[in-house]
């Protein structure tokens, strides 16, 4: 594992947007692993502002991301994909059938996951996976729990997790009790991860995450076993890390 202490955000966001940038550049027709959350804004508005700038191209590149809402549509505007649309798909030059999000609005959900896995070993699998990291150790929707979950599977939101989320929808009702996520197996089998994490309230978990022991009850510890991970995080996030 590759540990990167950035003095900043800004300075974050721009190293990871780097090791996007330079595949992208040497690998026109990769496949890009990418994730919503607060902390990935600023690397998105590094790739756009290196496509504006004429420095890349992503007409080739196909990408998939890891979770989406269960019972929301694409067009939902707390869906991820809205999300993903809004920072990056309609900002530079992807075609939209090269953009995977989970598909939140298939009931199936047996479908809806192994379709997605199938997609992805059908695109010859992830290069470069984006994630960031949750207070409580998870990636992608994989919570803590007893075992590391495999494949993209649903899984159910926490009581907690509905109530934080609720104040993004008209009422509680709306906010989606489910979600797809890509498994930590999918995850480990990208050929590459770059983790981003700042602020002081991420310090403990990427403690926890990187330098504690492998367990499930911090999923993103099964990172360390990955041969290729680079985590980048601003000084407070890394703050236990020196
Ligand atoms: C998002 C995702 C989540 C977030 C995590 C951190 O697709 O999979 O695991 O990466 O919850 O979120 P932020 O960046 O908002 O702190």
């Amino acid at each position: 594992m590759k540990l990167v202490i950035a003095k900043d955000y800004a300075e974050m966001s721009r190293l990871a947007a780097d090791e996007f940038f330079a595949l992208v550049a040497s690998k026109p027709d990769c496949v890009l692993g990418l994730a919503t959350g607060s902390t990935p804004i600023g690397l998105y508005d590094c790739l756009v502002e290196d496509y504006e700038a004429g420095k890349i191209s992503f007409a080739d590149v196909t990408t998939f991301n890891l979770d989406e809402y269960r019972g929301l549509d694409p067009e939902h505007n707390q869906s991820y994909h809205y999300f993903m649309n809004e920072h990056l798909f309609s900002r530079v030059d992807i075609p939209a059938q090269s953009t995977h999000v989970p598909d939140g609005a298939n009931p199936d959900s047996d479908a809806a996951c192994s379709d997605y896995e199938a997609g992805i070993i059908a695109a010859g699998g992830v290069d470069l996976q984006l994630l960031g990291l949750g207070h409580n150790g998870h990636i992608g929707f994989n919570e803590p729990c007893d075992h590391f979950p495999v494949d993209t599977h649903v899984v159910k939101l926490t009581e907690r997790t509905i109530q934080a989320n609720s104040r993004l929808f008209d009422s509680i009702d709306e906010v989606p009790r489910e979600a797809y996520t890509m498994g930590i197996g999918t995850i480990m089998k990208a050929r590459r991860v770059v983790l981003v994490a700042n602020g002081a309230d991420k310090a403990q978990t990427v403690h926890d995450a990187f330098f504690g022991p492998v367990v499930p009850q911090v999923p993103a510890s099964a990172l360390q076993l990955h041969p290729d991970v680079t985590v980048i995080v601003d000084e407070e996030a890394g703050a236990l890390c020196k």
